[in-house]
């Protein structure tokens, strides 16, 4: 039978506590999406750091990939909203793992603006 991954990219938390309540409801596996270079704990900081990524259409590297991804066949993609999108990193996961066939499910967390244009970044990069 195949199986849901619940790939998450989380700063602060908050989408990490998402993810984790979502796969222990559901049975579903977890993947954390981790940048090699940290991004600031200051909010400032890293609010700067995020504006160059989207400006440059940066792709962050990411640590690692997930393993046996033919296992499954949803996916199950969260993130904090960035400047009204995805973070950029989002966009180096979807694009440097081969999900053809799959269903990606994109699940955002926010302070106040909902989910912007991740939904169409996002879709623009999925193969
Ligand atoms: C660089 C940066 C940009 C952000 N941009 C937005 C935004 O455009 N709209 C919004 O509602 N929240 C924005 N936020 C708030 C985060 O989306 C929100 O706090 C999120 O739940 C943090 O998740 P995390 O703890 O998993 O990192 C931003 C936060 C950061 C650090």
């Amino acid at each position: 039978m195949k199986k849901t991954l619940i790939a998450y990219f989380t700063r602060t938390g908050i989408t990490k506590k998402l993810a984790e309540d979502t796969a222990k409801q559901t049975g579903a596996d977890l993947f954390a999406i981790e940048p090699v270079k940290e991004y600031s704990s200051s909010y400032l900081i890293c609010v700067g750091q995020a504006k160059l990524e989207n400006l440059q259409n940066a792709r962050p590297a990411i640590k690692a990939k997930p393993q046996n991804l033919q296992d499954y066949d949803t996916i199950v993609v969260m993130f904090p909203i960035w400047w009204f999108t995805c973070p950029n990193i989002i966009l180096t996961f979807l694009e440097e793992n081969d999900l053809s066939g799959k269903t990606v499910i994109p699940v955002c967390t926010y302070g106040s603006s909902g989910k912007g244009s991740s939904e169409k970044a996002m879709t623009a990069v999925c193969k």
